[in-house]
């Protein structure tokens, strides 16, 4: 499978690693706005694997050029749209970061342009490979260990260098979307049900005060139409001094049982002579140079799709309701009260 990359950042370079290096897979193509960071990506496995991965600053021009069969997209949130139309238009298979799209119109955009064009488009919610949460998704079975979903409760923090350094278009985004993205992808899995309706409240200070403008923290409440409730919190200001990017957890509670999930620390904890640190294993680790983890899982997963014609478990279409009910709760963020949401379901 001939593979191009677009957007050349974080996780772009990681997407690029990962079809760089899959024997299955050519990394042929690197596209950034910015020409010279898709340069060095590029060149980076060009140089690595002795063969030629070519760049530019126009996705168009990669197309009509490079004919990829797939395309990796991982530029910011609120720029996935026009690299999917333009990649499902030339015919190739897409993989999107989460989210999907940061409007309810641009995720049925995207959507629509698969269908047409009879391509799979997947959207990286690769945390649904991290093995726990796979368990719990298993254990919240009428039948299994926690049972039908009662009520879940989700809490997602960033370190503030992540919205107010890391992430350029940060003002273009929100914690919710960034961070509760991930969360109401894995409730809405475990509950197997569709969101109905959303109230949400949020904060505004810290952020703005360093020249960032979007919300600090989200507390969003979420009704399903079978009855299950949860509640989802993202906050972008956590002090640069905690040992990792992210501090997060969740509880589900079932008719049946309950499940914790501590994400935030993943067991290992370094304290060295200039402070602490937990490194995180569960998305990504190394061995022997190349990655593994849930990430790989699901860029594998995509593979596999495209290469049997299977609809992914995580296909923008399935993702549809992630989007609208993010749009709501930032609906309701601004105007107050509660919003009905159109979820079509998975
Ligand atoms: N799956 C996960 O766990 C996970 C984790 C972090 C980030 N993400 C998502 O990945 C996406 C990228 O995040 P990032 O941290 O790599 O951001 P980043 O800012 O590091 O990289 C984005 C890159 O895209 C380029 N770009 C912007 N618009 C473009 C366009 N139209 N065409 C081509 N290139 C363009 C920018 O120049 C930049 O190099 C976001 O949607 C983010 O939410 C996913």
């Amino acid at each position: 499978m001939r593979v191009a990359v677009v957007g050349a950042g974080i996780l772009g370079t990681r997407h690029a690693r990962f079809w760089a290096q899959q024997p299955s897979a050519d990394l042929v193509a690197v596209v950034d706005l910015d020409l010279g960071r898709a340069e060095q990506l590029a060149s980076t496995w060009s140089t690595t694997n002795s063969c030629s991965v070519a760049s530019y600053a126009d996705i168009d021009q990669m197309l009509r050029d490079a004919h990829p069969d797939a395309v990796s997209i991982a530029t910011p949130d609120n720029a996935h749209r026009d690299p999917c139309l333009a990649a499902l238009a030339m015919g190739a298979h897409v993989l999107v970061e989460k989210p999907l799209a940061t409007s309810t119109a641009d995720a049925r955009a995207i959507v629509e342009a698969g269908a047409s064009a009879g391509r799979v488009v997947m959207v990286n919610h690769s945390m649904r490979w991290i093995p726990r949460h796979r368990e719990v998704h298993a254990a919240t079975t009428e039948t299994g260990e926690v049972g039908s979903v009662v009520v879940a409760h989700s809490v997602k923090s960033d370190v503030v260098s992540v919205p107010a350094s890391m992430l350029r278009w940060a003002g273009q985004s929100s914690p919710a979307w960034f961070l509760t993205a991930h969360d109401l992808d894995l409730v809405r899995w475990f509950a197997r049900d569709q969101v109905t309706k959303v109230w949400a409240q949020g904060s505004r200070k810290v952020l703005k005060a360093r020249g960032v403008n979007t919300w600090d923290a989200i507390q969003a409440s979420v009704a399903f139409r079978g009855g299950a409730i949860a509640s989802f919190e993202s906050s972008w200001i956590h002090p640069d001094t905690y040992p990792s990017l992210t501090d997060d957890y969740m509880h589900v509670i079932g008719d049946r049982g309950v499940a914790y999930l501590d994400r935030g620390r993943e067991s290992l904890e370094v304290y060295g002579p200039r402070g602490s640190r937990q490194p995180k294993h569960a998305t990504v680790y190394e061995v022997d140079g190349r990655i593994h983890g849930s990430f790989r899982h699901a860029l594998e997963h995509f593979e596999e799709c495209v290469r049997f014609g299977r609809e992914p478990e995580t296909s923008a279409r399935r993702l549809i309701g992630v989007v609208s009910t993010l749009e709501s709760i930032h609906r309701s963020l601004e105007n107050g009260g509660t919003v009905d949401v159109t979820d079509p379901g998975q």
